[in-house]
């Protein structure tokens, strides 16, 4: 059966009500709490840091799914999981050492995730697939939240998991930027595993049927 998976992204959560926030998706479809961290630098904005995971953390009942959108994320990989997160992922364009960052999130005991910004071909992963749990394939261009989905991201899942099928691993896909209901499902038929989603839960008139709308896309 195919894995279809949910990550909604706190970016877009109402930080006044995170406490209610953080109940709604444990009580709901979603499988995983994306988090994303950005540092003014590697892109153009600034989100939250260790403290508000480590709060988040303890009272999620799934995975963290801590998406780093910042420059050398290799001196805190152990700090990122002191604070609770379960899937760490970095970003191809941000990792000089990109096989020895992954041996690290590994030794930390965490599971490993690439993200590539769009312009980025996935085909530069090819030698480093069989090191990554996920890759997550930025579907617009990191930093905010609510932006416009690039379609080119569907040729660039159907390449991935050629890459994929090709070393005979199970690494999942995981797309995030712009997704909604009317895309999940085209997402899901083309490849993906793991749709994140900010804008189109958080800011719905009912998240948890959203969350159950995009899960139950066919
Ligand atoms: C963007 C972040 C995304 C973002 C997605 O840089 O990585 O996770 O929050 O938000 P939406 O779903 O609103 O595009
Ligand atoms: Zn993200």
């Amino acid at each position: 059966m195919k894995n279809k998976l949910i990550s909604p992204s706190f970016l877009s959560a109402d930080f006044l009500r995170l406490k209610s926030e953080i109940e709604m998706i444990n009580k709901s479809d979603a499988d995983w709490f994306h988090l994303d961290i950005m540092d003014g630098v590697f892109v153009p904005n600034i989100s939250f840091g260790m403290p508000i995971i480590k709060q988040i953390k303890k009272i999620a009942q799934k995975p963290l799914d801590v998406h780093l959108m910042i420059v050398e994320p290799n001196k805190y990989i152990n700090h990122f999981k002191e604070v609770g997160a379960d899937i760490l992922t970095v970003h191809y364009e941000a990792c000089t050492h990109l096989h020895r960052t992954l041996q690290s999130i590994k030794q930390a005991g965490m599971q490993t995730g690439v993200s590539l910004n769009p312009h980025t071909p996935v085909m530069l992963l090819e030698d480093v697939i069989n090191d990554i749990d996920v890759v997550l394939l930025m579907s617009v261009n990191p930093g905010f939240g609510g932006q416009k989905f690039i379609e080119n991201t569907y040729n660039k899942i159907e390449k991935l998991k050629r890459l994929i099928d090709s070393k005979k691993n199970n690494t999942l896909i995981e797309i995030d930027g712009g997704v909604n209901l009317i895309n999940a499902e085209k997402l899901f038929d083309t490849g993906a595993d793991v749709l994140v989603a900010g804008n189109a839960i958080f800011n719905s008139t009912n998240p948890t049927e959203t969350i159950k709308l995009l899960k139950s896309s066919k």
